[in-house]
């Protein structure tokens, strides 16, 4: 097996062997450059430190690393299904973490689905450390129409979001996410929501200003986001620290979601 930089390869090479990789995996991963893209934009992967495994000339894995200063991340890792169980992903990781090191990286974080079962131990075998649980909510508010939601831009969610959430929730990430993502407000509350034109609605993020906490401010702006939807689902991924926020989900009707994940840190000597 050698490793060579992702960036090397297209965005529709990349996006494809990303594909590929997370075949049969527990959320479907479309064949999508343009996705790929937004991804890479919004979470900050740097494509240069990213790696692509081959054996032969065949492309049979994908390690994408994130990087934020001295921090980094792995963003995603997948094998192709005839090359997985062959302990060829801790060849793939191993040198991906002496990297992190001799850059100076005070550490490496990743997330994993709790019930990814091979993926939390290779992981644990590499010396990745569990932090905390995230978990994520599904459901339809009920609906309440109320003065139109102003569009706005993700940013103004941001300047809200609390410090130390999770990367994907971080206000770094939330800036960057660009069209078909789109945020509005209603009053004092901001969401941040994926594309809307889907059947289901991802909320990326969503946050009120602190003097409007505790007023109930949100559940109304996710009523109206319904009632502006109707019929559409909302779901939040599992990236919500356990015990940070289920009473206000559970609250608007959202239901827990039946995957969860590790947020896992390696803190190289
Ligand atoms: C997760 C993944 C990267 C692991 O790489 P790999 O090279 O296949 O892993 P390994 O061969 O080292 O196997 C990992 C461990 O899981 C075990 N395992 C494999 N399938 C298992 C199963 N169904 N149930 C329980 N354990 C299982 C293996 O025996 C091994 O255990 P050990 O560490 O005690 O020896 C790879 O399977 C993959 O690409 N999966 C799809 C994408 C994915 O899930 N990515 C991770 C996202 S965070």
């Amino acid at each position: 097996m050698n490793l060579s930089p992702a960036s090397e390869l297209s965005l529709q090479e990349l996006s494809t062997l990303f594909s590929r990789s997370f075949a049969d995996y527990f959320v479907q991963v479309p064949d999508s450059p343009c996705l790929f893209d937004a991804r890479v934009r919004s979470e900050h992967i740097s494509l240069v430190d990213s790696r692509v495994a081959r054996e032969g000339s065949e492309a049979v894995g994908l390690i994408l690393i994130a990087r934020r200063g001295r921090v980094s991340r792995i963003a995603a890792m997948g094998i192709i299904p005839a090359y997985r169980n062959r302990k060829l992903g801790g060849a793939m990781l191993g040198p991906l973490v002496e990297e992190a090191r001799a850059r100076g990286d005070t550490r490496m974080l990743l997330e994993v689905i709790e019930q990814n079962i091979p993926a939390v131990k290779l992981y644990e075998r590499m010396g990745f450390q569990r932090v905390r649980r995230l978990v994520g909510f599904a459901g339809t508010p009920a609906p309440e129409p109320a003065s139109p939601l102003k569009e706005v831009e993700p940013a103004e969610c941001t300047r809200l979001l609390p410090e130390g959430l999770p990367w994907q929730l971080a206000p770094s990430t939330v800036a960057g996410l660009a069209l078909p993502a789109r945020a509005f407000r209603l009053g004092p509350a901001v969401a941040v929501l994926g594309d809307t034109s889907a059947p289901t609605l991802a909320l990326s993020a969503i946050a009120v200003e602190p003097a409007a906490r505790d007023q109930e401010a949100d559940t109304r702006l996710l009523r109206a986001i319904a009632a502006a939807h109707p019929g559409n689902p909302l779901a939040v991924s599992a990236i919500v620290p356990e015990g940070l926020c289920e009473r206000f989900f559970l609250q608007a009707s959202l239901v827990w979601s039946a995957l969860s994940q590790l947020e896992m840190t390696y803190v190289p000597d």
